[in-house]
């Protein structure tokens, strides 16, 4: 396997040369790349964000003005295979998170736009860690839990190879990608996990079919009622822990091409909201939910993700969802956010 000498730092520690981790982040503004910026910043590692056009909303919720300031960023659309492989050439990443994409309302409004950025955006990825001759060692991207059906579906628990008819553009999309990364493998070596997460809540998640949760927590925080727009069985992944997962998995799948299954925390939608009372009881009865449940099974099996990880992250409820509160307040005092 072939290394760029940008990627060797001789370690004088074990007197001989180690290979550096750097990532190459597609979509690194959203929610789930601003915290994989924030807990790669934390432990020091290099990386690059490749996104659409400048937009430090999210960021700005996670980061300094300073730390904004010192991010490597490369600006280009996803869809574009040129700019995708000279960003991944210029960035001289030894592995690749793949996030850019465009989520279930916009996909739904616009299918062809949903192809174009879901799925050509990620063949081009693919085929700009194929051309990295070795580089990129491995690609860590988004699918969802969107490729799994409603739960009559199913018996029994999902496992990570069971067959699936979504009831979405998006989720045929993801599964799409999840075949094409199989095929990368089988065709030319290059190896990837696709992780499927379900509903993830925390700091910057406001946009998309399930942020219900995420903005339920921002309501909680500044004192105002909301109701989520579904209810009944979901799976809760909370931001930080996704964040890590995602890191995690590019770190080490660097053999095969799963496509993982994402449980975080199995429950309803009205347990989820007896935990923010719990936490906040002033919100006791401003937080309701309404509508069936997403058409999504939520009985799901995550050994996959465990076998690869070792351990899943995994912050229990009650801790992130007050974390979360305790963010946004401080976001609101700051005048970041306004409540
Ligand atoms: N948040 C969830 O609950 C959830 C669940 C399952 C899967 N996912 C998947 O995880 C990924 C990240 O989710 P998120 O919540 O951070 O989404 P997000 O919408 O917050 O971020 C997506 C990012 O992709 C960028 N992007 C969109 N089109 C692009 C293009 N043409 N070129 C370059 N960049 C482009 C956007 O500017 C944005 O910064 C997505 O692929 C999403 O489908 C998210």
């Amino acid at each position: 396997m072939l290394h760029s000498a940008a990627n060797v730092d001789h370690d004088p520690a074990f007197g001989r040369c180690r290979i550096v981790d750097k990532f190459f982040i597609t979509g690194g503004q959203g929610c789930i790349g601003a915290w994989i910026v924030r807990r790669l910043l934390d432990e020091g590692t290099p990386f690059t964000i490749f996104d659409l056009a400048p937009n430090d909303q999210i960021l700005q919720q996670l980061l300094s003005a300073d730390e904004s300031a010192s991010l490597q960023r490369i600006f280009g659309d996803v869809s574009v295979t040129q700019t995708v492989e000279q960003a991944v050439q210029e960035s001289g990443a030894t592995a690749i998170i793949h996030l850019a994409g465009l989520q279930i309302p916009t996909c739904r409004a616009n299918p062809v736009l949903g192809a174009t950025v879901n799925v050509l955006g990620t063949l081009n990825v693919f085929e700009a860690a194929r051309k990295s001759e070795g580089r990129i060692r491995s690609v860590a991207y988004a699918s969802s839990a969107a490729v799994i059906g409603p739960p009559e579906d199913y018996d029994g628990p999902i496992v990570d190879d069971t067959p699936h008819r979504p009831r979405t553009h998006y989720g045929y999309f993801k599964l799409t990608n999840e075949g094409n990364a199989r095929i990368f493998w089988q065709d030319h070596g290059v190896a990837s996990a696709g992780l499927r997460p379900y509903a993830v809540y925390g700091i910057g998640r406001e946009l998309g079919l399930s942020s219900g949760p995420s903005l339920a927590l921002r309501a909680t925080a500044a004192g105002q009622d909301y109701t989520i727009s579904f209810s009944g069985p979901c799976g809760f992944t909370y931001t930080r822990d996704i964040a890590d997962q995602f890191i995690g998995c590019a770190r080490k799948a660097t053999a095969g091409a799963s496509a993982l299954n994402v449980v975080g925390h199995c429950g309803t939608v009205e347990d989820f909201i007896s935990v923010i009372e719990e936490v906040a009881p002033d919100a006791r009865g401003s937080i309701r939910c309404e509508g069936g449940p997403l058409p999504v099974a939520a009985v799901i099996d995550e050994t996959g993700l465990r076998e690869l990880l070792g351990t899943v992250p995994l912050t229990p409820l009650a801790d992130s969802i007050r974390d979360t509160i305790d963010r946004y307040k401080d976001l609101f005092d700051r005048g970041v956010l306004q409540p």
